[in-house]
């Protein structure tokens, strides 16, 4: 059974585990694993993250054909992505084989569509929601889903991802239809 969990970036405690972090000490955090993180300490490095627009502006870079992935960093445990948006960009419906991992809405809109999958009824609609600045989501393996800036939004969208392991070929799913492809996302432009 897939787990998603929605949050917004407020500690719930004083505990010095809740202190905000720097992208920097993230990435540090990151890149110093030596096995592959748990769904709940990608949640809390998210949570806990508050990034910087001096941070960032090395990550944005927006395209007209679709959604543009920033690489932050990568190594054999996990990989951190930012995502910018512009308004009507979407990902395929995806999941993320064997994968599991989070997003942090860092500004603009997010809307997450959630899928379920039998070889019978192929893919069937389950439930979608809105995440907005500073949310946290994710999910567990396994997972289907499709994220997207909405056309009516009105503004750009940025995001910030982590998965462990990092990502490679994906399966993607078409409503109504029992029939999966492979994907592998654009890393064109990810350095
Ligand atoms: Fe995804």
């Amino acid at each position: 059974m897939a787990t998603y969990l929605e949050t917004t970036d407020s500690p719930s405690s004083g505990e010095t585990k809740d202190a905000h972090c720097s992208l920097q000490s993230v990435v540090a955090a990151l890149e110093s694993l030596n096995t592959a993180p748990d769904l709940d300490q990608i949640y809390d490095w998210l949570r806990r993250l508050e990034i910087s627009r001096e941070e960032l502006q090395p990550y944005i870079g927006f395209k007209d054909g679709n959604y543009w992935r920033h690489r932050v960093c990568r190594n054999d445990f996990v990989e951190m992505l930012v995502l910018c948006w512009r308004p009507g960009q979407r990902t395929p419906i995806h999941d993320h084989n064997g994968s599991h991992g989070g997003v942090k809405i860092v500004e603009g809109l997010l809307w997450e569509t959630i899928f379920t999958y039998d070889e019978e009824a192929g893919l069937q609609y389950k439930t979608a929601r809105e995440l907005t600045c500073g949310s946290v989501t994710g999910s567990d393996v396994p997972d289907i889903h499709q994220l997207g800036n909405p056309d009516i939004s009105g503004q750009d969208l940025i995001t910030v991802h982590v998965y462990a392991p990092p990502l490679g070929v994906l399966h993607t799913y078409k409503p109504g239809s029992a029939k999966i492809d492979l994907y592998v996302p654009d890393d064109t432009d990810a350095s």
